[in-house]
C-alpha cells in the first residue's frame, strides 16, 4: 500500500518535471513568416547616412526598418547579392533571401523559439568549413538607442572584420555599450557542425560568445530539404541576458549563416518584436 502510494506520487512528480521542461507541440503554435536577406555592406553607418540611404530621415523620426522594408526584403536581398548595390564582392551561388517561419512559446521557466526554412541553393566559397549552417538570435537590450527600430543593425559597423578595409580584430559591437545599463545585445547561436556547442553570449563593446546563463538548449536538424532549429532559453539569466517575462515585448533580430558562410556573408532579418504572451510581430503563446 505504502509502496504503491510512493510509486504514484513519484509518477506524478516525474510527470510534473516533464511538463515543466517539455518543448511545445509546434504543430499547434502559429508561425510568422520573416524573410532574412543578404545585406552586403549595408552597415549602420550606411543606413544612417542621409546622402546614401533615403530611409535615414525616417529612422531619425522613429520609423522602423521593417515598416519601410518588410515586404520587399526579398527584392533588397536580390539587388545586393547580385552586386547591383552595396556589395563589392558578390558571392557566387548565394540566395538573395530566405523565407523563415518563426514560432514561439513559453511556460513559467522558459522561452521556446523555433525557426524553419527550406535550404536554398548554395555553392559559394566555404568560409566556415565546420558549419554548414549557423543561426543566431539577438535580443535587444532595454536601453539600446533605436533598439525597437533597427534590430541588429546597431552592432554592424563598417570597420568590422570581412568588411571592405575592415579591421581583422573588430567584430560586432555597440557604441556606448554598458551591460548594467541595458545597452547591449543578448546573443545566442546554434551551429550545425558535428559536436558544435551552442553559444550564449552578448554584444557589448565587443562580441562575447560565452558566459550567458539563459540558454538551456539549442537543437537543429535537416529533414528533407527543410532545416529547423529550436532554442530553449530560460526567461531570465545573468549578465548579458535580457530578462523576459509574461506581458513583455522585446525587440529582436536573427541571422542565418547558410551554405558554410562566415563573417558578414550571412542573411539577416530586419528588427521585429517578440511578445511573451503579448501581441507583437511574433507572439509567444503560453504552454
Ligand atoms: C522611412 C522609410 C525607410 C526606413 C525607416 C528605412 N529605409 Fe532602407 N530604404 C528606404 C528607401 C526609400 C530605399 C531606396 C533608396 C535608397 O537606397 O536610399 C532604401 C534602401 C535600403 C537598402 C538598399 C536596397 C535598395 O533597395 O535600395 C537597404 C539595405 C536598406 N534600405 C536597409 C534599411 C535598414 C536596415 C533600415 C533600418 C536600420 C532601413 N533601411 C530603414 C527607406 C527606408
Amino acid at each position: 500500500m505504502i509502496s504503491k502510494l510512493i510509486a504514484t506520487s513519484l509518477f506524478g512528480f516525474v510527470l510534473a518535471i516533464n511538463a515543466a521542461t517539455a518543448a511545445p507541440d509546434w504543430g499547434k503554435v502559429s508561425g510568422k513568416k520573416i524573410t532574412v536577406f543578404y545585406p552586403g555592406v549595408a552597415t549602420i553607418n550606411w543606413v544612417s547616412k542621409a546622402g546614401e540611404h533615403s530611409g535615414s530621415r525616417g529612422l531619425r523620426k522613429g520609423e522602423t526598418c521593417a515598416s519601410c522594408h518588410d515586404e520587399e526584403a526579398a527584392d533588397i536581398g536580390k539587388k545586393i547579392v547580385t552586386g547591383e548595390k552595396l556589395e563589392p564582392n558578390p558571392p557566387k551561388g548565394k540566395a538573395g533571401s530566405i523565407p523563415v517561419t518563426v514560432q514561439a512559446a513559453y511556460d513559467k521557466d522558459n522561452l521556446y523559439l523555433r525557426f524553419s526554412w527550406k535550404e536554398p541553393a548554395g555553392g559559394g566559397e566555404k568560409l566556415d568549413k565546420d558549419n554548414q549552417v549557423k543561426l543566431a538570435v539577438m535580443f535587444v537590450g532595454e536601453k539600446v538607442p533605436m533598439g525597437s527600430q533597427v534590430g541588429c543593425w546597431l552592432s554592424c559597423h563598417q570597420e568590422a572584420r570581412t568588411m571592405p578595409n575592415g579591421d581583422e580584430k573588430r567584430l560586432k559591437y555597440v557604441l556606448g555599450a554598458d551591460l548594467a545599463a541595458g545597452i547591449y545585445y543578448d546573443l545566442i547561436q546554434w551551429k550545425s557542425g558535428k559536436g558544435a556547442k551552442p553559444s550564449d553570449g552578448y554584444v557589448g563593446d565587443k562580441r562575447v560568445m560565452e558566459g550567458g546563463k539563459a540558454l538551456v538548449d539549442a537543437k537543429g536538424e535537416k529533414k528533407g530539404d527543410t532545416w529547423s532549429v529550436v532554442f530553449t532559453r530560460k526567461l531570465s539569466g545573468g549578465e548579458g541576458d535580457v530578462t523576459l517575462s509574461e506581458g513583455k515585448v522585446i525587440p529582436f533580430g536573427f541571422a542565418i549563416h547558410d551554405d558554410y558562410a562566415g563573417g558578414r556573408y550571412h542573411h539577416v532579418s530586419l528588427g521585429y518584436s517578440l511578445g511573451i504572451g503579448a501581441k507583437a510581430d511574433v507572439t509567444a503563446t503560453k504552454q
